[in-house]
């Protein structure tokens, strides 16, 4: 039996993910939700720390002791600026996708099973070199992303602000990654797991009309055949989630020393990460930086 946590199983590639993995025989899949809908869906606002809190005391005690195998932390979210602020009055984009999964992931590090993994979904716009068009991290100063208005650097036009508090978000998934795997606690693999590019999700849901709908119709499988060839970023929602899947079944491993995994034309590849998420200082302050934020000892 293996037992899995997820977040982000409700819509675009981690519903195939989560699907996949509730179908599989012997797992028991937990999953966090905004709208629980039947199953062993729990409630869960990652804008909320204090839902973050509540889902992880729920899980653990419906786990009653049975060891955690994997964490999913796979929700995310983008927003067109920075000027939504969560429950806990931090920047929303940042909160959700970096400062919540932080602290669940600490949570449950406690009830994580002997050589468990966990994998925390990034992206490749987190990498200034792959040339994505979304604004590339500055930093991954989780003081200044959780409160953007003091950031001398701040970029005032509201598209490209919301773009680096997503970008930086992702860059923070991928040395949280690295702090983890590099902890040797209990011999945990970590895995920052970049789906490519995966249109026709949710992910769009709060941009601009005209981004929607581009996001949309690329989407559409008529579509994705043709530019998936000529771009290798571009997955499917189901390359996309039934890697995450193969990751969470020990189906897929990372090579020795790796915790950046890239999906590119539906095969998982370990490159590099970007160069700032290969350095230590910002892996270390980061760890530190949002424990204090989220009012954990350390
Ligand atoms: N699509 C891409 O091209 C792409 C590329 C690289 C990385 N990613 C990342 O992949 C992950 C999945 O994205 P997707 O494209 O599949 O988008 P999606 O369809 O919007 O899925 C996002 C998931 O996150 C959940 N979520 C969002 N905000 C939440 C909150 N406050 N509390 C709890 N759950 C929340 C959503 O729940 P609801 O059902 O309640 O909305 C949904 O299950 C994200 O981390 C995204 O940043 C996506």
């Amino acid at each position: 039996m293996s037992t899995i946590v997820m977040t982000g199983g409700t819509s675009g590639f981690g519903a195939i993910t989560a699907g996949r993995l509730a179908r599989s025989k012997g797992v028991r899949l937990i999953l966090g939700a905004r709208r629980p809908a039947g199953g062993e869906q729990l409630p869960l606002d990652l804008a909320e720390l204090a839902s973050v809190r509540a889902f992880a005391a729920s899980a653990r005690e419906r786990l009653g002791g049975t060891p955690v195998d994997a964490l999913l932390l796979n929700a995310g979210m983008i927003l067109p600026d920075v000027t939504r602020r969560t429950a806990d009055g931090f920047e929303t984009t940042f909160a959700v996708n970096h400062l919540a999964p932080y602290l669940l992931a600490r949570l449950l590090l406690p009830v994580l099973a002997d050589k468990a993994i966990i994998v925390l979904t990034t992206s490749g716009t987190h990498d200034p070199a792959t040339g994505a068009s979304l604004a590339p991290p500055r930093h991954a100063d989780a003081e200044l992303l959780a409160h953007p208005d003091r950031d001398p650097g701040l970029d005032h036009r509201p598209r490209r602000a919301g773009e680096h508090a997503y970008t930086a978000a992702k860059l923070c998934a991928v040395l949280t990654a690295r702090s983890l795997a590099e902890s040797g606690d209990r011999r945990l693999t970590a895995v920052a797991y970049d789906a490519g590019q995966v249109f026709g999700t949710g992910l769009a849901k709060d941009l601009p009309f005209p981004l929607r709908v581009a996001w949309s119709l690329l989407g559409s499988p008529v579509l994705r055949w043709p530019l998936g060839r000529l771009d290798p970023h571009l997955n499917s929602r189901a390359a996309a989630g039934n890697a995450l899947a193969d990751l969470a079944l020990g189906l897929a491993t990372p090579p020795d020393g790796h915790v950046y995994a890239a999906l590119r034309r539906a095969r998982l590849t370990w490159p590099q990460p970007s160069e700032r998420a290969r350095s230590d200082e910002p892996a270390r302050a980061l760890w530190e930086d949002s424990a204090r934020l989220v009012r954990l000892r350390d």
